[in-house]
């Protein structure tokens, strides 16, 4: 019998959200060193609309994931692995919710509201309050920080697995069939 794989939806919302993060990490470090223009405006607002599309994205999963577990690690992963695995994908399930929450949360704060894609206006989460604007900004750095070790290591565990051990790992995300 095939080795068990993600379902087909897992896979959509890991890909998806893989791309988005990896864009907004690229846009969110390069954005901040931009002078005062038109050109700043449109990529933090771009950024701020597709952070929220990752929240979006996130709950969804979340509830999907309730509902559909992730299917059984193969008999080769040892103890250790098999309680490694699933707190490193809860830490980036959590950092999936924290960094755009801080992030609108940092906006609120700021006195700027984000309207979705320039059409669907968010509520403020927080009355507008500079000195919550510069803790929220640090926790969002901080956060993205985090976030980007634990991105780092996850792939490293992928190719770990993959390349190393080939146990088939990779193919169970693996969107398009077999690898
Ligand atoms: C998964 C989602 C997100 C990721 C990975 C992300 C990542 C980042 C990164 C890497 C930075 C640069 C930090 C620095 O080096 O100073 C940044 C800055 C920023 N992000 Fe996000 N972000 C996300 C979601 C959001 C959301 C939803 C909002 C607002 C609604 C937001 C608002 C901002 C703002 C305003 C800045 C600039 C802060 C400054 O000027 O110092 N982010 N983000
Ligand atoms: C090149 C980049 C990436 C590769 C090759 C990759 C690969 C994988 C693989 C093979 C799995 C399944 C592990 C298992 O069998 O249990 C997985 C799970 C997961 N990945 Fe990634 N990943 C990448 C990027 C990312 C990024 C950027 C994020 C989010 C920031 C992420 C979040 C997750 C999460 C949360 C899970 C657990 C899924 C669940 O249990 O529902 N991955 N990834």
């Amino acid at each position: 019998m095939a080795a068990p794989t993600y379902h087909g939806a897992a896979k959509a919302f890991h890909w998806l959200t893989a791309l988005a993060v990896f864009g907004l990490l690229g846009i969110g470090l390069w954005m901040t060193g931009l002078p005062i223009s038109l050109l700043k405006l449109q990529v933090y607002a771009w950024h701020k609309w597709i952070g929220l599309v990752v929240l979006v994205l996130t709950v969804l999963r979340l509830l999907w994931r309730w509902w559909h577990p992730p299917p059984p690690l193969p008999a080769t992963i040892t103890r250790w692995e098999r309680a490694l695995a699933p707190a490193g994908h809860w830490v980036l399930l959590f950092l999936l919710v924290a960094m755009p929450t801080s992030g609108w949360l940092m906006s609120s704060a700021a006195g700027v509201a984000v309207a979705w894609f320039g059409v669907l206006p968010l509520p403020d989460l927080v009355p507008r309050n500079p000195d919550l604007f510069e803790a929220l900004r640090s926790v969002h750095f901080v956060l993205s920080r985090c976030l980007i070790v634990v991105v780092a290591l996850h792939v490293a565990a992928v190719l770990h697995h993959d390349v190393l051990r080939r146990d088939g790992i990779f193919r169970r995300m693996w969107p398009f069939g077999g690898v």
